[in-house]
């Protein structure tokens, strides 16, 4: 007999301590809260997107205080130029020597805040630093804190001024979460409370309580059939007639993290296929490009994820 505690009692507990942080002052349904809390653990990093004043910027700081790590906003502007990202050397003019300012990437925690109002240059000084965790300015290559996460808030393409992020960026977010309008019930009980003192978000976490909970989440045991039933869903992304860019391995690979971390918070030290069903959407469709005609027809990345699951079955070990 093992005496040991259940797996994920350690990240559930954080779950409910971050979530009664954040409810102090975000009103909507907590399945946002939960991937933030699922791409924390795999590790990866994570794009917000919806149409201005649904709460992002405030989703993701309250979330960002919450783990109590060293936390940067880089507020995205059409006149960014990458060393605003990353840092410079400056003379010293005392010393005549050139000293490192240090960007604002240099923290456990980036909420790069409408990262698409920037120019793709812009946007690519991120690129190294979320695959990597290192930038290299002027040709010094420098490693940045661990933990290392970026949390990015953009608009949808539809609106005035923005950019597109490059292919390559979008690839290195694991997750996009869509944040559309609150319900009735939530809004109205935003007007009713929004004059009420709310206490500041306190942190719950900290950089060694991010890794431990990481490296439990890394013990979880994924079986061979679910990798495989992963395999098959990104495969069936790379060969659908409306998809011009399906999938990469990168993809797979944050798919079967993330679905480990799914677990854990579960309370499981297993996947289960219906892990990789409730991640798939936010895994894979960001990172669909369709075809022209796809696009015409309004036909989305996630309309291409759900047809996908509906067609994949999973086999377990008897069928394989
Ligand atoms: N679901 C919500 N719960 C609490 N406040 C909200 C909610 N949606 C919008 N707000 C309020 O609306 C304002 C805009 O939020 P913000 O985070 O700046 O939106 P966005 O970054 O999406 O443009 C803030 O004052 C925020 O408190
Ligand atoms: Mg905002």
């Amino acid at each position: 007999m093992t005496t040991e505690a259940q797996p994920g009692t350690a990240a559930r507990a954080a779950r409910d301590r971050i979530h009664a942080q954040i409810d102090q002052v975000y009103i909507g349904p907590p399945a946002a809260v939960d991937l933030l809390l699922t791409a924390l653990l795999a590790p990866g990093h994570v794009l917000l997107e919806g149409v201005p004043g649904v709460a992002k910027t405030t989703l993701a700081k309250a979330f960002s205080v919450t783990l109590g790590c060293d936390f940067r906003r880089i507020q995205f502007t059409p006149d960014m130029l990458p060393a605003d990202i990353t840092g410079s050397y400056i003379l010293n003019l005392r010393d005549q020597e050139f000293v490192l300012r240090h960007g604002p990437v240099f923290a456990n925690v980036v909420l790069g805040d409408e990262i698409n109002r920037a120019p793709a240059k812009t946007q690519s000084a991120l690129l190294e630093a979320m695959q990597e965790r290192q930038v290299t300015i002027e040709g010094h290559t420098l490693r940045l804190p661990d933990p290392f996460l970026v949390l990015a808030t953009q608009n949808p393409l539809e609106q005035e001024g923005v950019y597109p992020l490059p292919e390559a960026q979008v690839d290195r977010f694991l997750m996009k979460i869509e944040m559309g309008y609150p319900s009735a019930q939530h809004e109205a009980r935003m007007l009713a409370t929004y004059d009420h003192p709310r206490p500041p978000v306190q942190p719950v976490l900290d950089p060694g309580a991010v890794h431990a909970l990481r490296a439990e989440a890394d013990q979880v045991h994924v079986a061979p059939e679910v990798r495989d039933y992963i395999v098959a869903l990104v495969r069936a992304t790379r060969g659908h007639r409306r998809v011009r860019l399906g999938a990469s391995p990168r993809a797979a690979l944050g798919l079967m993290r993330a679905t480990k971390a799914h677990a854990l918070l579960a309370g499981r030290g297993f996947v289960l296929p219906d892990d990789v069903r409730a991640l798939a959407g936010a895994v894979l469709a960001h990172r669909l490009v369709m075809t022209p005609e796809a696009e015409l027809d309004a036909v989305s990345g996630a309309d291409v994820i759900d047809e996908t699951l509906g067609k994949v079955t999973y086999r377990g070990p008897a069928d394989r």
